[in-house]
C-alpha cells in the first residue's frame, strides 16, 4: 500500500525556483512612509538591499529587510553592461514587476523602490512623471532619481502628484562619465557645500529618502542630523546615516572582481543565503555595519 499523500494540482511543487505556493500571513506590518519616518526619528537604522528578481526579493523580505531597491545596477549585475547608462525604462519595468510579484507571492512587507533609469527623467518634469507612473504601475511604491540642481523642480513636481521620491547624491552612477569615474564625492569644501545645499533643497521639495553614495562619513553624518524629514541611506557613506544599502550580489560575495571598499561579504561566516541576509539586517540595525575604519572615507 502506498504511503504517499496524494497531491492536488494546487499543491504540486513547481520544478523551477523556490517560492512557496502560499505563505503564512506577514509577521510584521507592511513598511510604508510613516513607519520609515518613525524609524528615522527614533534612530532605528533602516536596512535596504537591491533586488532584481522575485525569489531573492522574497528571501530578503523573509530576512526582515525594510526596503528593497530595484536598482539600475541591474545593468551591471544582470545585463553585463559596463555602467547603468544603458539601462532602459522597459528593463526597469520588467524587473520591478518581477520583484513586486515575488513580494506579493509571500505577502511581503518591504517598501519597494525602483530606479528611474538614465534618459527617463532628464527631458522634462512631465517625462519624469510618466516614467515614474510606469514603475509605480509595475509595483514600485517610490522612485529614485539621481542628482541635485535641476532635479529639485522635478522631484517637487512628481511628489505633488502622489509619487514618493528617493533622491540620490554623491557618486551618481548615471553621470559617471561627467564625474570622471567612480570617485568619492564631497571631499573638498565647495563640493561638500553643494551637496549640503542640494540635500536640503531635495528635502524641501518633498524627497522622503536620500541615498548618499561614496560621501565622506563626517559629511553624511552631519547631513543626517540636519535632515529630519528625509532619511539618508548610505552606501560608502559611513555609519552615521539613517540606513544602509548594498547591492545584494556584492553582499553575498557573488562578485568576480574586487568588490568596492564599502562592501562586506556577509556570506563569509554564514552557512546559507538566508543566514547572510539576516546577518546583514542585524548588522545594519545594531550599527556594526558599516565599520568606518574599513568601509568609509
Ligand atoms: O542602482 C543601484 O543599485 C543603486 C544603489 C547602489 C544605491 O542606486
Amino acid at each position: 500500500m502506498s504511503t504517499t499523500t496524494p497531491t492536488t494540482s494546487a499543491q504540486t511543487a513547481s520544478p523551477y525556483g523556490t517560492l512557496p505556493p502560499a505563505s503564512a500571513p506577514a509577521s510584521r506590518k507592511p513598511v510604508s512612509l510613516p513607519p520609515l519616518a518613525d524609524m528615522h526619528a527614533r534612530g532605528e537604522k533602516i536596512a535596504m538591499l537591491t533586488a532584481y528578481d522575485a525569489t531573492f526579493a522574497a528571501m530578503a523580505d523573509a530576512a526582515g529587510i525594510d526596503c528593497l531597491l530595484v536598482g539600475d545596477s541591474l545593468g551591471m549585475v544582470c545585463q553585463g553592461l559596463h555602467s547603468t547608462v544603458g539601462v532602459s525604462l522597459d528593463t526597469m519595468r520588467y524587473h520591478t514587476d518581477s520583484v513586486s510579484r515575488g513580494l506579493r507571492r509571500v505577502q511581503g512587507t518591504a517598501w519597494l523602490i525602483a530606479d528611474l533609469p538614465f534618459g527617463s527623467y532628464q527631458e522634462s518634469r512631465e517625462q519624469a512623471l510618466r516614467s515614474a507612473i510606469t514603475l509605480m504601475q509595475a509595483g514600485a511604491q517610490m522612485v529614485k532619481l539621481e542628482g541635485g540642481g535641476w532635479t529639485i523642480d522635478t522631484v517637487r513636481f512628481i511628489v505633488e502628484r502622489g509619487v514618493p521620491v528617493c533622491a540620490h547624491l554623491g557618486l551618481t552612477p548615471q553621470t559617471v562619465h561627467a564625474l570622471g569615474g567612480y570617485r568619492v564625492q564631497g571631499r573638498d569644501e565647495s563640493s561638500a557645500a553643494r551637496l549640503l545645499d542640494d540635500a536640503r533643497a531635495l528635502q524641501d521639495a518633498g524627497a522622503a529618502m536620500l541615498v548618499l553614495e561614496m560621501v565622506p562619513a563626517a559629511l553624511s553624518a552631519r547631513l543626517t542630523g540636519e535632515l529630519a524629514q528625509c532619511a539618508t541611506i548610505g552606501i560608502g557613506a559611513g555609519r552615521g546615516t539613517a540606513g544602509q544599502v548594498l547591492v545584494m550580489h556584492d553582499m553575498l560575495g557573488v562578485n568576480l572582481g574586487k568588490p568596492p571598499k564599502f562592501v562586506r561579504n556577509f556570506m563569509a561566516g554564514s552557512d546559507s543565503i538566508e543566514h547572510a541576509l539576516r546577518a546583514y539586517v542585524h548588522a545594519v540595525k545594531d550599527g556594526t555595519f558599516p565599520d568606518d575604519s574599513l568601509h568609509a572615507w
